[in-house]
């Protein structure tokens, strides 16, 4: 089957013509998605009519092993019983709008900073996968920032300075930095993990590999560390880079979080139901660098 793909940003972002994900099961069109989110880096399909159940399988049909420990499953019990289904909602497991100070929408508020799917462990999450079911009748985006494009348009002394540094990233540096608490005990599990600053895309592209979770870079004194991510944050989010969802009821939205960034933007959560549901895979083999192509091929030009 041969998908139309329209690009939506003058950087990334395809919107896929007319396709029922649920009956897509032979691997030539599972890998023309695939060479879709390698140019892309996010995936447009409306009309998308999961069950859970459908969600569930589709994912392992794309991309293989689910991930079952992204952001708040670390925290909080999940109300479908599957971790590997995350609860994208404000609604509590009585179908009520969660109060205000609910523990669950206080964690799911982070979602409004820059990041990339379950950094803070390793393996991290490669594609996520967002299956929009209510959708509130005001703005409720979701962002996308590209991290090839933010890449590319580093100067080449930077880009050079960039080699070979790793970041280390925590779910409980991010959440402290919005006022939350730990225990040490809590700390403790939650320790994170390291990932390289830089990565090499299939296909060759370089991306920053960025989030809200990454806290230092390894060698680095603290302050030097958090402000060059802080730079590199800001810098890869300038409009330029940034794609803005606005979410129809039946959107499927796959991205690649080797390749962007996301966010959630703020909308009256107390009073309009927003509900979604995440699957995201494990980012294990087969892994980026195809045959042919070292690590550290030189950056594609930006377009
Ligand atoms: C996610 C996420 C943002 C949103 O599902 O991983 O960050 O707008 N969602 O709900
Ligand atoms: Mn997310």
């Amino acid at each position: 089957m041969t998908l139309s793909i329209r690009q939506l940003h003058p950087h990334f972002v395809g919107e896929v013509g007319p396709v029922d994900l649920r009956a897509v099961r032979d691997r030539a069109t599972l890998e023309e998605i695939r060479a879709g989110m390698d140019r892309y880096a996010v995936l447009v399909f409306r009309d998308q009519p999961f069950t859970n159940e459908e969600q569930l399988d589709f994912a392992q049909r794309f991309d293989g092993q689910l991930h079952a420990r992204t952001s708040t499953a670390v925290l909080v019990k999940n109300r479908f019983g599957n971790e590997a289904l995350s609860d994208i909602s404000n609604v509590g497991a009585d179908g009520q709008i969660l109060s205000p100070d609910d523990r669950r929408r206080m964690g799911g508020l982070a979602n409004r900073l820059w990041h990339t799917d379950a950094s803070f462990v390793d393996p991290p999450g490669r594609y996520s996968m967002l299956s929009a079911r209510v959708i509130p009748p005001v703005a409720a985006d979701t962002e996308f920032a590209d991290m090839r494009a933010a890449y590319d348009a580093l100067d080449a002394a930077t880009r050079a300075s960039l080699e070979g540094l790793m970041v280390h990233h925590s779910i409980a540096y991010s959440r402290e930095v919005l006022g939350f608490e730990f225990s040490a005990a809590e700390k403790e599990q939650l320790k994170g993990a390291v990932h390289p600053l830089v990565r090499t895309l299939p296909g060759g592209r370089r991306g920053l590999y960025l989030a809200s979770h990454a806290s230092s870079i390894v060698g680095w004194r603290l302050p030097e560390g958090r402000l060059l991510l802080r730079d590199l944050i800001e810098h890869a989010t300038r409009p330029a880079f940034v794609y803005s969802h606005h979410w129809q009821p039946g959107d499927f939205v796959i991205w690649d979080n080797r390749a962007t960034m996301h966010r959630a933007r703020p909308f009256d959560d107390t009073t309009y139901r927003r509900e979604l549901r995440r699957t995201t895979t494990l980012d294990i083999a087969p892994d980026s660098v195809p045959d042919g192509v070292p690590d550290g091929a030189p950056a594609a030009q930006a377009v």
